[in-house]
């Protein structure tokens, strides 16, 4: 296998490891610069011949048995942040590595900012542009790492748009959170198959995406009714509803946004996995956050529906007279007028409810949920014990 060494020395005869895949084998030799070797040293490209048959997996690093790399999922890092969107809490990224690959990471928290100009530690919710902050963060899978300080080329990484590609920061690992080696999944007995069968369906989440007063919470309540009178098991998750509870301690700045649309992904995950049809009804402005939700959930169970009305349709039927606030100038960071509402591009299904009633857009999404074996007619009831 093909790489550079990037801190020690690899010698014939060390025994190695593949992290974090784990597989080991023994150096069986070494080329360096077109020359057969005993050893290579820090920095130079190697090509290494292991005595087993081991395959590298992509973001493999290889390590001495006996030295291992730590291999986490959660660090505290330093972020310095150029991009012209501010870094948001809760938002995924890119994540690219020199020697570990890439990875999906969203910040958990950010601990503080560093006034570059008095050295001082501020409190901040989001990075802007040139801002360094001290970041928690979490990956979706576990990386092998050194922190910055005891070697660069593992220890450091590059923040990219997911869309784009584009660069949007740079970062030093600092050191593993401890909770990251503390929580296993805890492997369960009942799983979302079983639920799923005792339930007799097919657990989906409908994700109704638009503006406010586009129609979505009224086809969500209608289409739910439906379900329930054919006998589905369902919960509908309102962003009104959801406000007041869970999400009370959130407002509509863009980082309450993505804050809002993180937790209720995560909770539909969870009632999916109870065996529900979970009807999710937000503006969910954002499509970063959409498809953050469509990958929790896994693409097969995830229908996203656009719920579309033009502002003007919407901003005319203002059921909650917010709109008109808005324009007043009392209600800061509506949707649609001084906060902006990504259209999703390709949506499972786009209702156009200046077109429609609401009723013909119910009928409109249960067609697709029958069209995709989600709803099945006549419904399968369960076996009687006689
Ligand atoms: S989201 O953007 O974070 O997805 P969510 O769906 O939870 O929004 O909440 C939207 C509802 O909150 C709207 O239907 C409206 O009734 C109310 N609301 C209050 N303030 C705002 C605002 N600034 N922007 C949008 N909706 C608001």
């Amino acid at each position: 296998m093909f790489g550079v060494v990037t801190s020690g020395a690899v010698h014939v005869g060390d025994a190695v490891r593949l992290q974090p895949s784990g597989r080991a084998s023994v150096v069986a030799a070494i080329e360096s610069d077109g020359h057969t070797s005993g050893v290579a040293r820090g920095g130079s490209p190697v090509a290494l011949t292991l005595a087993d048959p081991v395959q590298a997996l992509v973001g493999d690093v290889l390590s001495k048995a006996d030295d291992l790399a730590e291999v986490a999922d959660q660090f505290e890092a330093t972020i310095a942040w150029i991009g012209n969107e501010h870094l948001l809490p809760g938002r995924p990224y890119v994540l690219r590595t020199l020697a570990a690959g890439s990875a999906l990471v969203t910040i958990t928290e950010i601990k503080y900012r560093v006034d570059l100009d008095r050295g001082q530690r501020l409190a901040a919710n989001q990075l802007a542009a040139d801002e360094i902050g001290a970041c928690n963060i979490a990956l979706n899978r576990a990386m092998p790492f050194d922190p910055y300080l005891s070697n660069r080329e593992t220890g450091s990484f590059v923040l990219a748009d997911r869309e784009t590609g584009r660069t949007l920061g740079v970062g030093m690992l600092k050191f593993a959170l401890r909770r990251a080696h503390n929580i296993q999944v805890q492997h369960v007995t009942v799983d979302r198959a079983s639920r799923a069968s005792l339930m007799r369906q097919r657990p989906t989440v409908i994700w109704f995406t638009g503006l406010s007063g586009s129609g979505k919470s009224t086809i969500a309540n209608l289409l739910e009714t439906r379900l329930y009178a054919l006998g589905y098991f369902t919960y509908l998750l309102d962003g009104d509803n959801v406000r007041h509870g869970l999400n009370k301690d959130l407002g509509f700045t863009e980082v309450d946004r993505v804050e809002n649309i993180r937790r209720v992904a995560e909770v539909s995950k969870l009632m999916s996995e109870a065996g529900l049809l979970v009807l999710v009804s937000f503006i969910s402005p954002f499509r970063s956050e959409r498809q953050l939700a469509r990958e929790l959930v896994g693409s097969d169970e995830f229908i996203e529906v656009y719920v579309d009305a033009p502002l003007a349709v919407a901003e005319a039927r203002d059921p909650k007279g917010l709109y008109k606030k808005a324009r007043r100038g009392e209600l800061a960071n509506f949707t649609g007028i001084d906060s902006p509402y990504e259209a999703p591009e390709s949506p499972e299904l786009r209702v156009d409810t200046a077109a429609c009633s609401a009723r013909e857009a119910c009928d409109l999404v249960l067609g697709e949920l029958l069209r995709r074996g989600v709803v099945v007619e006549p419904r399968a009831m369960p076996e009687s014990s006689a």
